[in-house]
């Protein structure tokens, strides 16, 4: 345990931005120190869908998401206990972190229905009535082993307000306390709460100052992946870093744009999530830093050239956008060589576009010039 604290994580700041809140830093968990600002790519059985763990390795990721509802009820929670954890299950002896599984379920399930004791909702296997709990939410990811688990929250879209939006955040400080109690392994997973408060600062504030008084290892920023405005959305990210500690972790959920990877890490994010590049890899969208290709459409049929020529991964260094629109529309291999691409995109080391981003912020701009020029680059 040396090293990592009482809440099996320690936090190093490495450099800071002089004018923005942008920082450079290592976590150091159970299974790995990971470099952050880091995207964490999304995993949910148990495998990156379209990668196997081999190559996340080769692609330098330190961190992946595993999902609390998937794993949960399959394998389940007993067998991963046995097999000695997802880790061991999985063959990957690098961090992972898992989700609670409420919002999963929410954004999921129609039919899903929340109430103090926790999310009920319809098995979409075999039809029976369940019910997740924080209590439960915390067995499970007990059972997973994740390096970093979070706290089962009540999550509303973005467009909520009023009396339902305070609710969900009050609940949601509720639930912390009672995922605290049932944690059983602290010294081995570093339980992360949630900020909640939708697009109202008063209510964010209000929840990032209860979570304050919680003795905890890293805090995460929840419900802002909602297709609301860019503007409420930086807003909102910008009110909870202001507030959260500047020697702990702070982790963006569900956020995977570039624009937003940027602007957010000067606000002072350093860890993110987001389905966006291994999703869009599967209908055949390769990410670039002009956008995305569709490699799909004809007008790749004849060109030679690799998807980004600047690009160090092992898709761009092998592989031809004719070859991949070839392969795009019945192959299950596209799937894999593409998302390789995109998750080399977004992870710092191989490709991508971080380093621009680094640049920008240690250039000591202004975080309004830093702004301007990212306009004119996406
Ligand atoms: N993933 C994206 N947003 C959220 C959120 O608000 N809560 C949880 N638990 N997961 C998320
Ligand atoms: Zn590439």
């Amino acid at each position: 345990m040396a090293g990592r604290g009482k809440h099996a994580l320690s936090f190093k700041i490495l450099g800071e931005c002089s004018t923005s809140k942008a920082r450079a830093s290592a976590v150091t968990l159970p299974h790995a120190t990971v470099e952050a600002p880091v995207f964490m790519p999304v995993g949910t059985q148990g495998t990156l869908k379209g990668l196997v763990p081999d190559q996340l390795r080769e692609l330098d990721c330190k961190i992946m998401l595993g999902n609390t509802y998937h794993l949960g009820h399959r394998p389940g929670p007993d067998l991963l206990e046995k097999a000695g954890g997802l880790h061991k299950f999985m063959n990957w002896d690098r961090a992972l972190l898992t989700d609670s599984g409420g919002f999963q379920m929410v954004s999921l399930l129609e039919l899903a229905e929340i109430t103090e004791e926790g999310v009920k909702f319809k098995s979409p296997h075999d039809g029976s009535m369940m019910l997740l709990t924080p209590e439960k939410s915390i067995e499970i990811q007990n059972a997973i082993g994740a390096d970093i688990i979070m706290q089962l929250d009540d999550v509303v879209h973005s467009s909520v307000s009023g009396p339902r939006l305070e609710e969900a955040m009050h609940r949601t400080i509720r639930w912390l306390d009672r995922c605290i109690a049932a944690h059983k392994r602290p010294s081995e997973q570093c339980l992360f709460p949630i900020v909640q408060g939708g697009l109202n600062a008063e209510l964010r504030e209000k929840c990032a100052k209860e979570l304050l008084k919680r003795d905890v290892g890293g805090y995460a920023i929840g419900g802002l992946s909602g297709g609301e405005e860019k503007s409420d959305f930086w807003k909102m990210v910008k009110v909870s870093t202001d507030l959260l500690p500047k020697d702990k972790p702070r982790y963006l959920m569900g956020v995977g744009f570039a624009v937003d990877l940027v602007v957010c890490v000067a606000l002072g994010c350093d860890m993110f999530d987001c389905v966006f590049p291994t999703r869009t890899a599967r209908f055949g969208c390769a990410l670039v830093k002009t956008g995305q290709l569709n490699l799909k459409s004809k007008s790749f049929a004849q060109d030679f050239r690799p998807i980004d020529g600047s690009c160090l991964c092992p898709t761009c260094k092998t592989y031809t956008r004719a070859y991949l629109h070839t392969l795009a529309n019945t192959e299950a291999a596209a799937c894999n060589i593409i998302t390789v691409h995109n998750v080399a995109y977004q992870v710092p080391s191989v490709g991508g576009w971080w380093p621009l981003c680094w640049a920008l912020l240690f250039l000591s701009c202004q975080t309004s010039i830093v702004l301007i020029l990212l306009t004119f680059y996406f």
